[in-house]
Parts: C-alpha cells; sequence; structure tokens
C-alpha cells in the first residue's frame, strides 16, 4: 500500500504536479492524511471521494492557500510547499476562483482583464519608467483576454456585467480568468455544481479542448458522468487517504470505492 521511496521518487518524476504524503488537520480533524498523488501532464485528473474526503482541502493545498503540516507539493520539478499561491500561479499552476461580489459588479471583459494583473508589469514605477512597454503589454492583455472569451463562448456578453450570467457561464468566465495567466496546469474545484445540463457540456467539451491544446486538468466534481466522460484518470479519496486510483471503470467496480460511497451516504 505505502509506496517505498523508489517508487515516490518514480513518481515524481512522472508528474507535472506530484503530491508526496501531505497531511493537514484541523484541530482534532485529519481533513487530509498522508495523501500522495500525481497528475501527469497533458492529461485530465480526476479527484473524487465521499463528502468530508478532503477534496477541497487538498485543493487549497496544492493551490497554496493552506500550508500542509507535513509532506511536500513539487510542481513542474520545484518544490512549491512554501509557496504563496500568486507565485504558484506565476509558475503555471492556477485554481479557478468563483466571482466574488465584487467582480460581479464588473463587465465580463474587465474580470478577464483583471486576472491578467500580476503578468510581468506590476509596480506604478514601472509604470512610469517605461510608458511605451506598459502601452504595448495593456494591448497584448486586451488581444488575449478577447480571444479568451471567443474561446469559452462569451465574447458575445464581454460588455454585460458578470452578475447577470448564468451558474455555466460564470464558470466558463472563472476559466477564462485561469487562463489568462497561460497556466500549465488548472485546478477545477467542482465545475459543474450549479450548472444546467446544456452548460455542462459546454463546459466538458472547453474542458476536453483545453486538455488536447496541453493544458493540464485537475477536477474535483461530484458528478460521475462528467468524471466517466472527461478524466484520464481518477484518484479516489476517502476520510482524507488515499483508496485507489485508476481508470474511471477501474475505480468504479472496486468495491471499497462502492462501499466509501454508502458510508459517506449512510
Ligand atoms: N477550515 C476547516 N476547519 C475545520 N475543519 C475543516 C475545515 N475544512 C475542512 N474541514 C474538515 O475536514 C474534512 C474534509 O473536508 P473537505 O476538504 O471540505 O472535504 P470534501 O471537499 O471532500 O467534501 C471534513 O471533516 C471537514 O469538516
Ligand atoms: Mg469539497
Amino acid at each position: 500500500m505505502t509506496a517505498t521511496p523508489q517508487e515516490a521518487t518514480g513518481q515524481a518524476r512522472s508528474g507535472l504536479l506530484n503530491i508526496q504524503g501531505v497531511s493537514k488537520h484541523f484541530g482534532g480533524v485529519k481533513a487530509v492524511d498522508d495523501c500522495s498523488l500525481s497528475i501527469a501532464a497533458g492529461t485530465i485528473t480526476a479527484i473524487i471521494g465521499p463528502n468530508g474526503a478532503g477534496k477541497s482541502t487538498l485543493m487549497n493545498l496544492i493551490g497554496g492557500l493552506y500550508r500542509p503540516d507535513s509532506g511536500r507539493i513539487l510542481f513542474d520539478s520545484a518544490d512549491v510547499t512554501a509557496l504563496p499561491p500568486h507565485l504558484r500561479a506565476r509558475r503555471g499552476l492556477m485554481r479557478t476562483f468563483q466571482i466574488s461580489r465584487e467582480l460581479a459588479q464588473l463587465t465580463v471583459l474587465e474580470n478577464v482583464l483583471l486576472a491578467g494583473q500580476g503578468g510581468r508589469i506590476e509596480t506604478p514605477f514601472a509604470a512610469f519608467l517605461i510608458p511605451r512597454k506598459v502601452e504595448r503589454e495593456e494591448r497584448r492583455l486586451a488581444r488575449r483576454a478577447k480571444e479568451l472569451l471567443e474561446r469559452v463562448g462569451l465574447f458575445r456578453l464581454a460588455d454585460m456585467p458578470a452578475a447577470g450570467l448564468s451558474g455555466g457561464q460564470k464558470k466558463l468566465l472563472e476559466l477564462a480568468r485561469a487562463l489568462m495567466l497561460e497556466p500549465k496546469l488548472i485546478l477545477l474545484d467542482e465545475p459543474a455544481a450549479g450548472v444546467s445540463p446544456p452548460m455542462v457540456r459546454e463546459l466538458a467539451r472547453t474542458i476536453r479542448e483545453l486538455r488536447d491544446e496541453g493544458i493540464t486538468i485537475g477536477l474535483i466534481e461530484h458528478d460521475m458522468e462528467l468524471v466517466a466522460e472527461l478524466a484520464d484518470r481518477v484518484e479516489v479519496l476517502a476520510e482524507g487517504r488515499n483508496l485507489t486510483s485508476g481508470t474511471f471503470h477501474e475505480v468504479t467496480r472496486d468495491s471499497r470505492v462502492v462501499e466509501a460511497y454508502l458510508g459517506g451516504v449512510a
């Protein structure tokens, strides 16, 4: 069950993202307990498990919102365990964020443009010293923002306040925002939650296209149809620990997985 040191090293080489023996406790609750997994470059890897399995906590550990009590997180051959979220994002490890109330007041285009900040030019001094470079950078960002809105099918809504979008359209906007910084890996926490069935199809198509373009996807999702359709590989968590992994077909035929889900329901 437990990986030998050799296996752990082998894993570290195989994945774009490698979680090695990570734990996170909240008081007495072991939300994530000695969890290890890798996400191979160019794949969609789903992380599933019953309620309370530790999926969201793991997501926050990967994104950098939480620091693990123990264990390491390697991304693109670098140890990012101690890096704050924005520095992980700059390395290409990106998670989506719900459109906040403040952002909802802005237009769809403004939302995407804002996500592009924190890129190359960051201080007011830079803007003062190199106005031409800033202008060029702003034009580039504006072009990219519009391309991304085309990409996720929201271009015709560019000037609408984000608050007016449907649940599914908001998820597409979150994706476009995440794409602004040209990530290598995007983490999605339940993208289909609260989204109408036709928009789930649209989201699924977009996620698959991104994977085909070479972006690696980590997907936490309850909707098993979506997981079946999208996931190249599935990691199952239960009570903060690795239960098993494999293809969707393999893990859903594993009696331990069935039991864990039934236990979660009870
Ligand atoms: N910030 C927190 N403070 C205290 N307990 C937490 C916190 N976040 C999660 N937990 C607990 O950790 C466990 C795992 O939660 P979570 O990661 O949200 O699971 P999942 O996303 O798989 O449903 C649960 O028992 C939950 O109550
Ligand atoms: Mg959760």
